[in-house]
């Protein structure tokens, strides 16, 4: 009966702590974000039933979205290479052919009509000051826009695959801005393998060279990813990528505008290469919970044994 009272008084503190001491600490030190579970509430729904035909023909004439993005699944390269791109951009525009499988479409639509606005940098590009973003505005085909912008985002999604790898994901989302300097990934994709130093330090020079482009258009060099699960955990991350100025106020890196889904590739990307023997650790959790469950037992057993005559 003893032992039960102290266990217990054990149990119950050790819970007070887990529950109580340890999360009040973190609240103190890190703000608490509330997501909104990428609803992206404070953009306007889609009106209009998208007609995806009508839409193919918009983007490859009217919309111009070719002129600066490569679409490979539709056999559409980029009109120029990463070097290039980011000179005049300051960084390289994604490829769409996953577009429709990745982002919201409330964003997308928004996206097109405002980049600004729906990218959430607003702050950073000023129309009326003559610094506009550098991924040009839609303003309409000559029909309604919001029609025209439905058709648009109903053809991303009808050329979106199923399956998209994490990797892809984080490639289409975050990689022209982060790298991933343990999954020898740059900016510029991944490293391949080179017959020699010269050709080594040559690739070198080109990701240095984009980094400086990207160095000047953000304000600064977006970090290496490669820890970042690690140092900043689940929470934060979902809530930051689904809006940047909510924990960084004023921070140059856009709202990307994931759907959930799109976000849980990246974050499983970011996992396997960041936090590579979580599965493992996981796995070997409840092994460890039994080996206690069957020590307690024995270590009673064994107890009541050497008591028993004693008593
Ligand atoms: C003048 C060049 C230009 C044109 C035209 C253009 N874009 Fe872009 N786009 C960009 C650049 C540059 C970026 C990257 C901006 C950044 O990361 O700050 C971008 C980013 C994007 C993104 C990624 C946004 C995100 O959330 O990460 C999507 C999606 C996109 N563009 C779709 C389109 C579509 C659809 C069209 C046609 C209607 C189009 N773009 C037309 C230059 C362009
Ligand atoms: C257009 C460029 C751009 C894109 C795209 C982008 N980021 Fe960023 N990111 C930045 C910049 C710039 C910073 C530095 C922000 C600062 O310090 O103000 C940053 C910072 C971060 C940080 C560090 C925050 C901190 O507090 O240390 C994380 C995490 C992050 N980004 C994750 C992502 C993820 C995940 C994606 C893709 C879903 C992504 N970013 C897409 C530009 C970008």
């Amino acid at each position: 009966m003893k032992e039960l009272k102290i266990l217990a008084v054990v149990v119950f503190f050790t819970l007070v702590i887990y529950w109580g001491v340890e999360p009040f600490a973190h609240s103190q030190m890190h703000k608490h974000v509330e997501g909104d579970h990428f609803a992206y509430s404070d953009l306007p729904e889609l009106t209009k039933t998208g007609d995806a035909a009508n839409g193919q023909s918009l983007v490859m004439g009217a919309g111009a979205c070719l002129g600066c993005h490569a679409m490979e699944s539709q056999g559409m390269s980029a009109p120029m290479d990463a070097s290039m791109a980011a000179a005049s951009y300051g960084v390289n525009p994604p490829d769409l052919s996953n577009i429709g499988a990745l982002y919201d479409e409330k964003f997308l639509a928004a996206l097109i009509k405002n980049p600004a606005h729906a990218l959430n940098v607003e702050h950073k590009f000023d129309q009326a000051s003559g610094n506009m973003h550098p991924m040009t505005q839609f303003f309409g085909a000559g029909g309604d826009i919001d029609q025209e912008v439905a058709d648009m985002v109903a053809y991303f999604k009808s050329i979106a695959p199923q399956e998209i790898t994490p990797k892809t994901a984080f490639d289409n989302a975050c990689g022209r801005c982060h790298a991933m300097r343990y999954d020898n990934y740059t900016q510029l994709g991944d490293t391949p393998s080179f017959d020699g130093e010269k050709e080594a330090l040559a690739h070198k020079i080109k990701v240095l060279e984009y980094q400086d482009h990207l160095k000047a258009y953000m304000g600064k060099l977006p970090p290496d990813l490669s820890m970042i699960i690690r140092a900043r955990g689940g929470h934060f991350l979902e809530t930051f990528v689904e809006n940047p100025q909510t924990q960084l106020p004023g921070t140059s890196m856009p709202r990307v505008g994931l759907t959930k889904a799109g976000y849980e590739k990246v974050e499983e990307y970011l996992t396997e290469i960041g936090d590579p023997s979580k599965s493992k650790r996981e796995a070997l959790g409840p092994w460890v919970i039994g080996f206690f469950v069957i020590f307690t037992l024995l270590a009673f057993l064994w107890k009541r044994s050497q008591w028993r005559d004693l008593h």
